[in-house]
């Protein structure tokens, strides 16, 4: 105990004898530490202390009542895409900002209330102490923590300071359900109930029942809302389409790429799925299958699409097979027709589940492809 030679070490039955403060003063001097100054901020129980209680506490419940706001919000609110003129339009367009702030001001309070608490509410103290190596000994661990309550005690959180503990558990508490919320919410608004006509099976592709009980189908456009037909598009070329129904271009499972092969490219269609593509022109789900970024980067000479988030490519020519990186399955393959127009329309939605492979839940045959006229 090299750093102790100058002070006299009690024994184990003297330290267990010592009372906090002798544990917290023989502390100090063990550790070499200078005390410059030490003590409580204001006099205990006095209206400055009584001020500073009530100004962490402020902070505390703050962050509590925030952390209570973003949960009902987030389970309750109503949220979905709306047009720029639907009625109600205005409470669907707060709703993210209502997570942001009540969020934000959960985190914010919280971290005001602990700054605030050790500014105002812990002991003041300033030391000097030389820094040594290794593990430290028996006898400071027990002073450290000896130290550690005793600052607990001075600033009252041990015995005192209901206004404080009752708003920190509030802070802490609402914290912890800001964090799980996503998974409560997810059991409240059961997407199962909805049976087959639930979000996690169907698209913006399924084809639309109008209000005399006729069925259209859904037109391929650009996200500025212009529809497709085959002479837009270069031979070789790839554009971005999306649903032509209300909030097509917002939905996040519904961003397809719509290629036109040259002519003559070899091609091999997947088994069932043979009369999905359009002459030359293919559509495949945008959606990576791996962990559901955009696969967005396409290579004209070999007909590879290449997701940039951790490098899978997939063949266009091949029904969009994975050839490269940790993607396991194809892009789904939207099929598509022209409507009466010439403009490109999904003939059905997607006939597999669109993204990452949470969903391979038996939808997925086993791979098999052929090349395109010849018999499968
Ligand atoms: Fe596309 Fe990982 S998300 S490769």
């Amino acid at each position: 105990m090299t750093s102790h030679s100058e002070v006299e070490v009690p024994s184990e039955a003297e330290l267990a004898a010592m009372s906090r403060e002798e544990l917290v003063e023989l502390g100090t001097k063990l550790d070499g530490v200078e005390l410059v100054e030490y003590g409580e901020r204001y006099e205990p129980g006095s209206p400055a202390d009584k001020r500073a209680e009530r100004s962490v506490a402020r902070w505390f419940l703050l962050a509590g009542l925030s952390s209570v706001l973003f949960t009902v919000a987030f389970i309750w609110w109503p949220q979905g895409y709306r047009g720029a003129y639907d009625p109600g339009q205005w409470k669907y367009a707060l709703y993210t900002p209502i997570l942001g702030v009540t969020m934000g001001l959960a985190i914010g309070g919280f971290g005001m209330g602990v700054i605030s608490l050790a500014k105002k509410i812990v002991p003041h103290e300033v030391a000097v102490q030389e820094r040594h190596h290794g593990m430290s000994a028996e006898v400071d661990r027990r002073t450290l923590a000896a130290e550690i309550t005793d600052a607990g005690h001075r600033s009252g959180l041990i015995k005192r300071r209901g206004a404080i503990k009752g708003s920190l558990l509030l802070a802490g508490g609402g914290l912890g359900l800001v964090a799980t919320v996503p998974i409560i919410g997810g059991m409240i608004k059961n997407p199962w109930a909805q049976g087959p006509e639930s979000d996690l099976w169907v698209t913006l592709w399924r084809p639309v029942t109008l209000s005399d009980g006729s069925v259209r189908k859904v037109r391929l456009v650009q996200s500025d809302g212009t529809p497709v037909s085959p002479a837009d598009m270069e031979a070789g070329g790839m554009i971005t389409v999306f649903p032509g129904v209300p909030g097509g271009a917002k939905a996040a499972d519904s961003p397809a790429l719509l290629f036109r092969l040259r002519p003559d490219t070899p091609v091999m269609v997947r088994a069932g799925q043979e009369n999905f593509g359009y002459g030359d022109f293919y559509a495949y789900s945008k959606v990576c299958t791996h962990v559901g970024c955009p696969a967005s980067l396409y290579e004209q000479q070999t007909y590879r699409i290449l997701c940039p988030c951790h490098q899978s490519q997939f063949d266009v020519t091949d029904g969009a097979r994975p050839v490269f990186g940790p993607a396991t399955r194809p892009l789904p393959q939207l099929p598509i027709e022209l409507d009466a127009d010439g403009f490109f329309v999904a003939s059905s939605d997607f006939h597999e589940a669109v993204g990452p492979g949470f969903w391979e839940n038996g939808k997925y045959p086993a791979w098999s492809s052929h090349p395109k006229g010849s018999p499968s």
